[in-house]
């Protein structure tokens, strides 16, 4: 076995963003069926698609300390959504880079658990992983998406591609691309 990973869970007030469990499976493929949640990706999940993903976000945590995170509410222990730091696959214009997601089950939004959740991940990103920047993107019109990336103070860089993971026949192929850099995170933060 390679050296000691010390895994990172970043707790906020409300949120504790964690390492996932077997009982994440059931609210996480729930979430991923969700046509509203979903309403920007090109289709609702599968049980076995969510399962890979869940498999996939584990054990990039487990072998590297951080990743997306599991988030439940503290004193509820429910889950309520995934937030996180990512290495795409897909060839976007920032590659290489480290992006900033969340998805959030539907009984979730508008409690700002988002811009807490990503405030805690954004902070382990340029703190303890030293990222110099980190983007976000999203579908043009994803308009909670894009706002939460303006409470967060990333900036719209005005850059529009087309992501390679989405079929040139969708509506949902151009996506915008923001980012933060660590020197304007701290600027905010100070
Ligand atoms: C994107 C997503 C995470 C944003 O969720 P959200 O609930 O809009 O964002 P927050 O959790 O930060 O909550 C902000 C809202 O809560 C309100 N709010 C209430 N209490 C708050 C608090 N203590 N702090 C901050 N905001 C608070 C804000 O006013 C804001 O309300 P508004 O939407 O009416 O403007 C969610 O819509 C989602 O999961 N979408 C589906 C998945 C998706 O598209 N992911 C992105 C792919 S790129």
């Amino acid at each position: 076995m390679g050296e000691d990973i010390k895994i990172i869970e970043p707790r906020t007030e409300r949120l504790q963003l964690r390492q996932w469990t077997p009982s994440d499976r059931d609210p996480f493929a729930a979430m991923c069926a969700d046509s509203q949640v979903m309403e920007y990706f090109p289709n609702t999940l599968s049980r076995s698609e969510s399962d890979s993903i869940v498999e996939n976000c584990q054990s990039f945590i487990a072998e590297n300390g951080w990743g997306v995170w599991a988030a439940e509410l503290i004193g509820s222990t429910e889950f309520i959504g995934i937030i996180g730091l990512h290495i795409p696959s897909a060839d976007v214009p920032s590659s290489p880079c480290v992006e900033i997601l969340w998805r959030l089950a539907r009984p979730h939004w508008g409690h700002g658990y988002a811009t807490e959740a990503a405030s805690a991940a954004l902070k382990v990103g340029f703190e303890q992983l030293n990222l110099q920047e980190i983007v976000s993107f999203a579908v043009v019109n994803n308009r909670r998406s894009r706002a939460l990336m303006e409470r967060l103070n990333m900036i719209d860089t005005g850059e529009v591609f087309a992501h390679p993971d989405v079929p040139a026949s969708s509506l949902l192929q151009q996506h915008c691309l923001y980012n933060i850099s660590k020197v304007n995170w701290l600027t905010n933060s100070a």
